[in-house]
């Protein structure tokens, strides 16, 4: 892949937000790392909030299908202790028992709210250095950060995503089919923030493209809207 140029000047001193969104295997945190990397933007993967939420749940022996109004306490704190820096640090969050935590728990409106505000916190106290982000989940570019300076949906054709995904784990496949298929309907049809495309998203479709393809169409996108 070519290696991105980096960019320094940035349009004011609001730290400056790249909303992407998109279903498991579109590509979408490939892409947010790009740009992240070639426009020197720090890069925030939400559905590691939602993960990291998952295996305390798990790690805590709570039932996602049935929290009461004390776990919601001790969740709620949780979250905001969740630091920005080791977000990725537990393999176990890559595990697909996690993301079906992670999906079921995502449906629940106090646990958006929370993490939401976890993500505010972060983009208005921007770490010494920080001048923005580049933020991807199912619900930033909708309700997150409805006012990105680019907002980007990406997706590609089901059996594309699925081989991603089947590539990226050592877990067995047949799971990976019937869980993805699970998360994906349940993301997109719970009541609350389900993802959908934003009206003034630049769509990337990215079954029949190359990650260097992907990530130059991203990248021309964001020089027109954000500099
Ligand atoms: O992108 P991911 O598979 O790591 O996300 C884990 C779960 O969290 C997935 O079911 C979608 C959900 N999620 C969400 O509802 N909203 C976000 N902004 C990010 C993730």
């Amino acid at each position: 892949m070519q290696q991105p140029q980096i960019r320094q000047t940035l349009p004011s001193k609001t730290p400056l937000v790249i909303a992407i969104d998109g279903p498991s295997g579109s590509g979408k945190g490939t892409i947010a790392g790009y740009l992240a990397a070639q426009f020197n933007l720090a890069h925030i993967d939400s559905g590691l909030i939602y993960r990291q939420v998952g295996l305390y749940v798990m790690d805590h022996h709570l039932d996602p299908d049935d929290l009461s109004a004390k776990d919601e306490e001790v969740i709620k704190d949780f979250i905001t202790t969740i630091d920005p820096k080791t977000l990725d640090a537990d393999a176990r969050l890559r595990l697909e028992k996690t993301a079906n935590v992670a999906s079921k728990l995502a449906a629940l409106d106090w646990i958006r709210k929370a993490v939401n505000q976890w993500l505010y916190a972060q983009v208005d106290n921007p770490p010494e250095g920080v001048v923005g982000y580049v933020i991807d989940g199912r619900d930033i570019t909708t309700a997150v950060f409805p006012n990105a300076c680019a907002k980007f949906y990406i997706t590609a054709d089901e059996h594309v995503r699925l081989e991603r995904r089947k590539k990226e784990t050592l877990e067995v496949s047949s799971h990976i089919t019937r869980n993805m298929n699970e998360r994906d309907r349940r993301d997109a049809t719970r009541k609350i923030d389900p993802l959908t495309v934003a009206v003034d998203a630049f769509i990337i479709d990215t079954t029949h493209l190359s990650i260097d393809e992907a990530c130059h169409n991203a990248s021309q996108c964001v020089t027109e809207r954000c500099f």
